[in-house]
């Protein structure tokens, strides 16, 4: 089976979240199984430094106005399909973002192209690989099932949602640009609150949607989690999988990672001390043995992290300390700086983003918190059970589903790897720490939960075997 994956961000060429490393890591994991998959990403500077030598396959002409062309490299075990179109990637700033931190103003522009150029691989323009199946990631490649749909290219689309919080919503006048018919913008179309809608066209397209975790599945039906498309996800429930992420296991493996001080492993777990030592120094920390909780997140409304910083005095007053690496809220960033200044030696903070860094944390630390309001999958508690660090987690989402709570019965069956705490409160935020506290003190069950963590079967094996069976059924139908 041959598939087009189709993502605007992908580890480890470029990354602002979990959905690089989704995009990055789901690929290989489905060509260990046999398929054949390349990956259409859009040619930024960054990348395209990256990637290596890349060969023209394909000339567009153009695409909704400018000049693209279509290129193939090998990064790794990716096999990339990159969009070059100088007019719309070869921009100073990130992949979304300009350098001031602002959305660019043809965003609609960059992304409808990137999914033409999707939907017209998907079609056969590119004879040497012609899908069998598209997968789009996101509101940014979510246009692909909607050209697909529009121009007759009747051939099987999934669409997964790895955030419900982004839908690239545009005015009404760019619809006249998109190369779409009129009658696309209706409400079983791209029309979308008198505007378009990315995200929603999708949803609305494609054969199959996915999300990340059940639990998100169920959640974004529901008009508290569905952020005003829980309507339309709720009708097309019957072809909505909720699948867990896995993680790249060779990337993430604590017995070769190259960014540790020491590697360590399950049955070396002292070794992983030294880590410790480097979070301390890194993040100005006394160097002491009280639990050492880590953040490692975007900083944004998403991520609850408002409400570690107000429970910061009480978690200092049970003696523990913590480092928290991060960017985005200026306002939580500032929060952050001024706390580790009132809390010298038990609060640091590293206002950056430091892939290295993550590893060293996740190596080192007692616990990671993650109180997220809402949380599509997660992908940072997975790193930190498969590397002896006790998720902290906001029972919502995929934290829900992967982290195992210290429940009564769960500790006497010996089977807990974290905590969960009913998300959005920060009585039960300190309540949730406390617990983690207790146990830090109780080097036996210590081990044994960390150990837990570490057995679990975090790999993209079983889910990968998901995607391909979903896929295997759409293609057959
Ligand atoms: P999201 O995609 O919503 O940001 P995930 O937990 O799925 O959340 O993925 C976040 C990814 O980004 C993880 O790989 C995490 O380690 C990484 N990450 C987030 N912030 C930073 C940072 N400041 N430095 C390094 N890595 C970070
Ligand atoms: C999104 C979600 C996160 C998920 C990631 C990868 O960024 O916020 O929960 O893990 O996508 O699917």
């Amino acid at each position: 089976m041959r598939i087009l994956s189709v993502a605007s961000e992908i580890y480890p060429l470029i990354k602002t979240g979990g959905l690089a490393d989704v995009a990055g890591a789901l690929p290989p994991a489905l060509s260990r199984m046999g398929m054949e998959v390349k990956t259409l990403v859009p040619g930024y500077p960054r990348l395209m430094e990256k990637a290596g030598p890349a060969v023209p396959i394909h000339d567009f002409g153009t695409l909704l106005g400018v000049p693209a062309r279509l290129l193939s490299a090998k990064a790794g075990e990716l096999d990339l399909l990159i969009l070059d179109a100088p007019g719309l990637y070869d921009r100073q700033g990130g992949p979304y973002l300009d350098t001031d931190g602002k959305d660019y103003s043809d965003n609609w522009h960059r992304f409808a192209a990137f999914s033409l150029a999707g939907a017209l691989i998907a079609g056969g323009a590119f004879t040497e690989f012609v899908p069998d199946l598209v997968h789009a990631h996101d509101w940014q490649a979510a246009l692909v099932p909607a050209y697909m749909k529009y121009r007759g290219i009747e051939k099987p689309s999934v669409l997964t949602i790895h955030n419900l919080a982004f839908q690239g919503q545009f005015s009404p006048e760019i619809f006249s640009r998109l190369e779409l018919p009129p009658h696309a913008y209706s409400v079983d179309g791209v029309e979308y609150y008198g505007g378009v809608g990315f995200l929603k066209a999708g949803l609305q397209s494609a054969w199959a949607l996915t999300t990340v975790s059940p639990t998100y599945a169920k959640e974004i039906r529901t008009p508290a989690f569905g952020m005003g498309l829980d309507g339309l996800i709720s009708t097309r429930s019957d072809h909505l999988h909720g699948i867990v992420n896995g993680i790249d296991i060779e990337d993430w493996n604590p017995e070769t990672d190259p960014h540790l001080g020491t590697q360590f492993s399950i049955r070396n777990l002292k070794a992983r001390v030294a880590n410790r030592r480097l979070i301390e120094g890194r993040f100005s920390l006394d160097a002491d043995d009280a639990p050492l909780f880590i953040v490692v997140s975007r900083l944004t409304d998403q991520k609850g992290l408002d409400i570690v910083a107000s429970v910061v005095p009480e978690l200092v007053e049970m003696g523990a300390k913590l480092a928290v690496l991060g960017t985005g809220d200026p306002g939580l960033e500032h929060w952050f700086l001024t706390l580790a200044g009132v809390h010298e030696g038990r609060i640091g903070v590293q206002l950056t983003y430091d892939e290295a860094l993550a590893h060293v944390m996740q190596g080192g630390a007692d616990a990671i918190l993650i109180p997220s309001r809402f949380e599509p999958c997660g992908l940072t508690q997975l790193y930190a059970q498969h590397y002896g660090t006790i998720p902290v987690v906001a029972r919502t989402g995929g934290l829900a589903d992967t982290v195992i709570d210290a429940n009564s019965a769960a500790l006497a069956a010996g089977v807990a790897t974290g905590i969960q705490f009913p998300p959005d409160n920060g009585f039960a935020l300190v309540e949730a720490i406390q617990r983690l506290v207790e146990f830090k003190a109780n080097p036996k069950l210590w081990t044994a939960m960390q150990r837990q963590g570490m057995r679990l079967d975090v790999s993209w094996n079983r889910s990968a075997a998901e995607y391909a069976s979903l896929f295997a059924s759409l293609v057959s139908e």
